[in-house]
């Protein structure tokens, strides 16, 4: 398979897996996990080929490599970028690829000390950056936090922000409510984005120049395939509370914002894009699994395992879609595997692929529309 093809093509390699998940069964369709029936040519291609994945630590590359191959170390001194979620999982990847751009990097976390642990490891890494690392408590289940934080982040920043990267997630959870009094991964995983987003909107367009527009990078996940928005129930009340269609529900809000950012401000030089970054091993996030959830998954199988990333591979592909070249000038599209995911999916099925509501003008500009009042902010004239 040669790399020379043009971008955005693709090509069968096999048949794709039949798809059998309804939103009503517990335990998801292991066929999440499986191997992608499709590949999309980009530099990456080879070493995203099914044939070619071995598991955490292959051949797929790191957040830091990307960085290496865009020709950024210590080349972005000046710039400021904000990560939600630092204290685990890919967000510590996320945080410690873009510190060795050069840039000022601030991370969100919710646990300080926890986060100060991860920033005084990157440090002693003695790397050769020129950037600082700052932290920033935020709880994104309290809009009091968000606000909080955002201000904090303003304030130390001096008013700049060049990029945001919406990492920071929830799966799965029992039932709950956010500090607000919305359902637990919708309440996180959505309105606290869209929140921090509308606070510091006028930072990243502040920031913004035609040579470097500024970016939000939405972190989504191939759940988004579970549900669509649930317009006239978001928060369970007249439907029995299920927690994948909820994580579906709020990862579909993860591509809309973008989506619906990338429509209201392309003109003035801020792109959005979303990204799946792939399934990976040993975060935080399979917490709230039961064993037996794991195993009806396949997670313990080595046919699954090969598929799985680690976390330095996981934070990948959105930092390409925060810093790369390719997504400097556009936006508005779901990307995995560093590059656009061409591939829609009727249905709920779980292959590769996106669903086939990921790009719904109406839909994503009413769940703009409705986000400001539940967040509590006036939709401003643009
Ligand atoms: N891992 C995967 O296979 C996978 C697949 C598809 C998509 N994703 C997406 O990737 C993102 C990161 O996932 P991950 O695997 O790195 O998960 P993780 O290891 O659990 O890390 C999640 C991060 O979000 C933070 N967080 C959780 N709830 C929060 C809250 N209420 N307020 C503020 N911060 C909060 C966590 O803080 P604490 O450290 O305090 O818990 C942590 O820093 C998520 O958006 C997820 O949906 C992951």
């Amino acid at each position: 398979m040669s790399d020379d093809l043009p971008r955005s093509t693709y090509q069968h390699i096999n048949k794709p897996h039949s798809s059998s998940y309804r939103p009503d069964q517990a335990v998801p369709n292991p066929s999440i996990l499986q191997v992608h029936p499709f590949i999309r040519m980009s530099r990456y291609t080879s070493a995203h080929d099914p044939v070619n994945l071995n598991g955490a630590g292959d051949a797929r590359p790191t957040a830091l490599q990307i960085i290496k191959d865009e020709g950024l170390i210590n080349k972005l001194s000046g710039k400021v970028f904000l990560v939600t979620g630092v204290s685990a999982g890919i967000g510590i990847e996320t945080l410690r690829a873009l510190h060795a751009t050069g840039a000022d990097v601030y991370g969100t976390v919710r646990n300080l000390a926890k986060g100060q642990a991860v920033v005084d490891r990157i440090l002693a890494e003695k790397g050769e950056s020129k950037g600082k690392i700052g932290l920033i408590h935020m709880e994104l289940d309290s809009f009091e936090s968000v606000r909080k934080g955002a201000n904090e982040f303003l304030e130390q920043s001096g008013g700049k922000c060049n990029l945001i990267i919406a990492n920071a997630g929830v799966m799965a959870t029992p039932e709950g409510r956010t500090k607000d009094g919305w359902e637990t991964q919708f309440g996180t995983n959505h309105l606290g984005h869209f929140l921090l987003f509308q606070l510091l909107k006028d930072a990243l367009l502040a920031s913004a120049t035609a040579a470097y527009p500024s970016r939000f990078v939405s972190v989504t996940s191939t759940g988004h395939r579970f549900h669509s928005i649930k317009f006239d129930d978001y928060n369970f009340a007249k439907t029995p509370y299920e927690a994948w269609t909820a994580y579906g529900q709020s990862k579909t809000a993860n591509i809309y914002l973008a989506n619906a950012i990338e429509r209201h401000f392309a003109a003035r030089h801020l792109h959005a894009t979303s990204v799946h970054p792939g399934n990976i091993m040993g975060t935080g996030l399979a917490q709230h699994l039961q064993p037996e959830v794991v195993a009806a998954m396949g997670l313990e199988t080595w046919e699954v395992k090969r598929t799985m990333k680690s976390a330095e591979q996981g934070a990948a592909t959105q930092v390409f879609a925060a810093v790369g070249e390719e997504w400097r000038q556009k936006g508005g599209r779901y990307l995995q595997e560093c590059t656009e995911e061409m591939r829609k999916v009727e249905g709920v099925g779980l292959e590769g692929g996106y669903a086939s509501w990921a790009y719904d003008q109406e839909a994503e500009e009413r769940l703009w529309r409705e986000s400001f009042g539940m967040v509590g902010l006036e939709q401003p004239k643009e």
